[in-house]
């Protein structure tokens, strides 16, 4: 393949606009989403969340059930978020409309009479919970089948941590397409993907799939490893574990997903497999809550980007950040401006896998702007070759 000029990947499509209505926002809300890892949030509480540029409010019951409502309140606006959760309904801080999980409003106490008002509600949105994340449906009629990718199957611990983004989603998941930017965004030696080099790189390669694309890569022409994308927004693959659990647990069954708050950030949310002996589980606990504080203990890896980007610090003075290999992906993609410039960049033969990855989303995009219904992708929980 020779130098591609722009024209030829994007056909003038908007993949970064995830707003409704938006060919992407369409797209994307055709499928659950996650929006939160499980154990950020406890029963009782609420919090306010943006997802895909709109505003609601997500709450877990004191059943331990997690709900996720409209962002205001039916009366007079106030916000959701703001009020307290009594049982498994929440109640606005403003005068008291209590809302059940399905947005029925079930009290206004100031009333008379103070019960149910049949006609008054909030937004509901279809809300589950796989794997320690809290998935959410935000598109139209009856959701898919869920869970929207099968639990791992190897008896590992699953983990599931969620890092913020401060760029579009989209040149996110370009960046999962692209094998090369390992051997030299993770090459500083203190981040786990750090067995790549200049000297090893890769050969790869895209083939369709029905759950979206599979990309193939080769080093010297050793084993082959595949890496999956199933559209529109996840990524499955086998990684060695983070900086920090260095050798422990072992290489790691692993879904990433991509999911807009708007179209200037995302959330990336990693879902791990570790598959740890026995004799070994409390020697990789230990070394996991020592991560787990160190993680808790650091900067916030967004803003530890922004400073990297505006020359106050250099990657290579946060070697020691628990949190590295987030904030070498964040700094290389919110490097390209919060939405990359298709427009202004030259494709090459190594860009394959991205171009391929363009095409087969950007057909979808482009059905959906001229209003035929555009395909489906079919996940039926094939796994990634780990190769080496
Ligand atoms: S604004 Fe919510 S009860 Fe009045
Ligand atoms: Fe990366």
């Amino acid at each position: 393949m020779n130098d591609l000029q722009t024209s030829e990947t994007t056909h003038g499509i908007d993949f970064a606009s995830a707003g409704p209505g938006t060919p992407a926002g369409i797209l994307l809300r055709r499928f659950w989403q996650p929006i939160q890892v499980s154990a950020e949030l406890a029963p009782g509480k609420a919090k306010p969340i943006l997802i895909m540029g709109e505003r609601y409010t997500l709450y877990r019951g004191e059943s331990g059930t997690a709900y996720v409502v409209g962002f205001r309140c039916a009366h007079r606006g106030t916000q959701m978020s703001t009020g307290w959760v009594k049982g498994d309904d929440i109640r606005c801080l403003y005068h008291g409309w209590t809302y059940n999980g399905g947005g029925a409003c079930v009290a206004r106490p100031a009333e008379n009479p103070p019960g149910p008002a049949a006609n008054v509600s909030i937004p509901s949105i279809p809300t589950r919970e796989h794997l320690g994340l809290i998935f959410a449906y935000f598109g139209e009629g009856e959701p898919p089948a869920f869970p929207p990718y099968p639990a791992f199957d190897d008896g590992g611990l699953v983990e599931a941590s969620c890092d913020y983004f401060s760029c579009n989603w989209f040149q996110s998941y370009e960046n999962s397409a692209d094998e090369v930017h390992v051997a030299y965004v993770h090459s500083s030696g203190g981040s786990h993907h750090n067995l790549r080099n200049e000297k090893a790189l890769p050969e790869t390669w895209p083939e369709d799939a029905p759950f979206g694309m599979v990309r193939h890569s080769r080093v010297n022409n050793g084993p082959e490893r595949t890496t999956l994308y199933i559209f529109p927004n996840v990524m499955r693959i086998v990684v060695p574990p983070f900086n920090g659990l260095k050798g422990a647990g072992g290489w790691r069954d692993t879904y990433i997903t991509k999911v807009p708050t708007d179209d200037e950030h995302h959330l990336l949310f990693i879902l791990h497999s570790a598959v740890v002996p026995p004799a070994e589980m409390p020697a990789y606990l230990a070394a996991r809550a020592e991560f787990e504080e160190r993680c808790a203990a650091a900067r916030p890896t967004e803003e530890v980007t922004q400073d990297i980007l505006d020359g106050k610090l250099h990657l290579s003075d946060v070697l020691d950040h628990p949190r590295l290999l987030v904030i070498e992906d964040s700094v290389a993609q919110a490097g390209q401006g919060v939405i990359a410039d298709r427009d202004h960049e030259v494709l090459a033969q190594s860009d394959v896998c991205i171009v391929r990855m363009r095409r087969l989303i950007g057909a979808e995009l482009l059905a959906i702007a001229q209003g035929r219904p555009g395909g489906t992708w079919v996940y039926s929980g094939e796994k990634p070759q780990r190769g080496f």
